[in-house]
C-alpha cells in the first residue's frame, strides 16, 4: 500500500473511558429491596457502598469501608438506626456519624464517614454523585411518575444486569441511534427525533415491527415487536423514563406503559443496567393477570437489552464515529453527555443549549422495506432461517 492509500483509511480513535464518574442522580434500585433491615453492598463509582434501613425505616447509604480499620460494613449488622461493623462493632449512623464503640470509653469526636445524599422517588432509591462534593439542586430532581402507585397500574417489574467491558456511554449512545433499531432490535422506526436541553436528552420514536421478524421466534419478541410510540427522556446522565404506547393505544391519550432504563457505573468499564416496567391494567383484567402482562413486557425489554449487550461486548470503543446523513446526532449527544463529566464551572453552553434534530427516515424505510420484502418472498426470516409454515404444522395428520 502506498502512503496516499494509507492516508485515506479511517482510523478508529478508541480514546479512553473517563476515570471520573458522572455527576448526577443515580438509581440504585427499588426501595423495597433495601428495606429488609439487612445491609446491602452496592459496587458503584469505583468503590463499595452499604445501603441499609435502620429500625426507624429510614434508608441510608454510606461508604462500605469502615473508617476504623477498613472493615466492610455491608457484612455487618443493623443495630438500632446504625450499621455495626463486623470487625470491631463500631456503629455508624445513616448521617455518617459514629454513634458508638461498645468497647471504648469515648467515641473520637470527629469520627464520621461518608454518607451519600439520597432521594426516594417512584418507589426507587437514588444517590447523588459529584466528585466536587456539591449538593443536588432542586431543578435536577428526578420527576415523579404520577401513575406509580395508582391502583389502575401494576407495580414495578424490575430487573438488572451487569455489563462488563463497556463504559456506560455505549448505552447512552442508543438515544440517537435510529438505524440499530432495525438491525439489532428488529423494529422499523418511522419517526425519530431527538431533543437535548439542559440535563435532559429525549428520543421520540414511532416504529413498526419488522414483518420478517415478528412471530418468528418468541425468544426474540421485544417491545419493538408491535406498532408502538415511545417518548424517552434521560433526566441527568443515567435515569431514563420511557413512556410507551403499545398494542394500538391511542398516541393522543396517555401512555399505557412506563419503562425505566437506568444504570450506575461500577468501574470505568462496567456498569449495572437496571430496567423496570409498570403497565396500565387493561380494564376487566384481574390484577394478577395485569402483573403477568407487565412481566411479559419486562421480558421483551430484557431481550432488547440483551441484543444491545451482545453488540457492546464485541464492539470497540470509538471516539470518532464515521457517520452518514441518516445517523442521529451522535456528536451532539456526546457533547450533552460530557456536561456530567466536567467540573460544574467547565460546563459549556454547547453542552446544555437546546438542540433538536429529526432524522428523515424515508430513505432508510424504503431500503428496509425492500430487504423485508425480499426476505418474505424468499421465505426467509430476518434471522436467516426459513419461514416455517406453522399453519400446516398445526393441522393434525
Ligand atoms: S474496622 Fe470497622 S470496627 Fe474496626
Ligand atoms: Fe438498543
Amino acid at each position: 500500500m502506498n502512503s496516499a492509500e494509507t492516508e485515506q483509511v479511517r482510523v478508529i480513535d478508541t480514546g479512553a473511558p473517563p476515570e471520573r464518574y458522572a455527576r448526577g442522580w443515580h438509581c440504585l434500585g427499588l426501595l423495597g429491596d433495601f428495606a429488609d433491615g439487612k445491609p446491602h453492598q452496592v459496587s458503584a463509582f469505583g468503590t463499595e457502598l452499604v445501603v441499609f434501613a435502620g429500625e426507624d425505616g429510614k434508608i441510608s447509604v454510606l461508604d462500605a469501608f469502615c473508617r476504623h480499620m477498613g472493615g466492610n460494613l455491608a457484612l455487618g449488622t443493623v443495630k438500632g438506626n446504625s450499621i455495626a461493623c463486623p470487625f470491631h462493632d463500631w456503629r455508624w449512623r445513616g448521617d455518617g456519624k459514629c454513634s458508638g464503640i461498645p468497647y471504648a470509653r469515648r467515641v473520637p469526636p470527629l469520627a464520621r464517614t461518608r454518607a451519600w445524599v439520597t432521594s426516594e422517588v417512584n418507589g426507587q432509591l437514588f444517590v447523588w454523585h459529584d466528585p466536587q462534593g456539591s449538593k443536588p439542586s432542586s431543578d435536577l430532581a428526578i420527576p415523579v411518575i404520577a401513575e406509580y402507585g395508582d391502583p389502575e397500574w401494576t407495580d414495578w417489574v424490575w430487573n438488572s444486569i451487569v455489563v462488563e467491558g463497556s463504559h456506560c456511554r455505549e448505552l447512552v449512545d442508543n438515544i440517537v441511534d435510529m438505524a440499530h433499531f432495525f438491525y439489532v432490535h428488529y423494529g422499523m422506526p418511522t419517526f425519530f427525533r431527538n431533543v437535548f436541553e439542559g440535563h435532559t436528552a429525549t428520543q421520540a420514536m414511532r416504529s413498526l415491527p419488522r414483518p420478517d421478524a415478528t412471530g418468528v421466534r418468541l425468544s426474540e419478541s421485544t417491545n419493538y415487536s408491535t406498532e408502538s410510540q415511545s417518548d424517552a427522556t434521560y433526566f441527568g446522565p443515567s435515569y431514563m423514563i420511557d413512556k410507551l404506547w403499545t398494542g394500538g393505544t391511542d398516541p393522543e391519550a396517555d401512555p399505557n406503559i412506563y419503562l425505566i432504563n437506568c444504570h450506575y457505573p461500577i468501574s470505568p468499564t462496567s456498569f449495572r443496567l437496571q430496567y423496570g416496567v409498570i403497565a396500565k391494567k387493561p380494564s376487566g383484567v384481574p390484577d394478577e393477570q395485569a402483573q403477568t402482562i407487565a412481566e411479559m413486557i419486562a421480558k421483551g425489554v430484557a431481550i432488547g437489552f440483551e441484543q444491545d449487550v451482545k453488540i457492546w461486548k464485541s464492539k470497540s470503543r470509538i471516539d470518532n464515529p464515521l457517520l452518514c446523513e441518516e445517523d442521529g446526532p451522535v456528536y451532539q449527544l456526546r457533547r450533552w453527555y460530557e456536561q456530567f463529566y466536567v467540573d460544574i464551572e467547565d460546563v459549556q453552553p454547547e453542552m446544555v443549549n437546546r438542540f433538536e434534530y429529526e432524522i428523515d427516515t424515508e430513505r432508510a424505510l424504503t431500503s428496509w422495506q425492500a430487504e423485508v420484502d425480499e426476505n418474505l418472498a424468499a421465505g426467509r426470516t430476518a434471522f436467516g432461517t426459513m419461514i416455517e409454515n406453522t399453519a400446516q404444522a398445526d393441522v393434525p395428520s
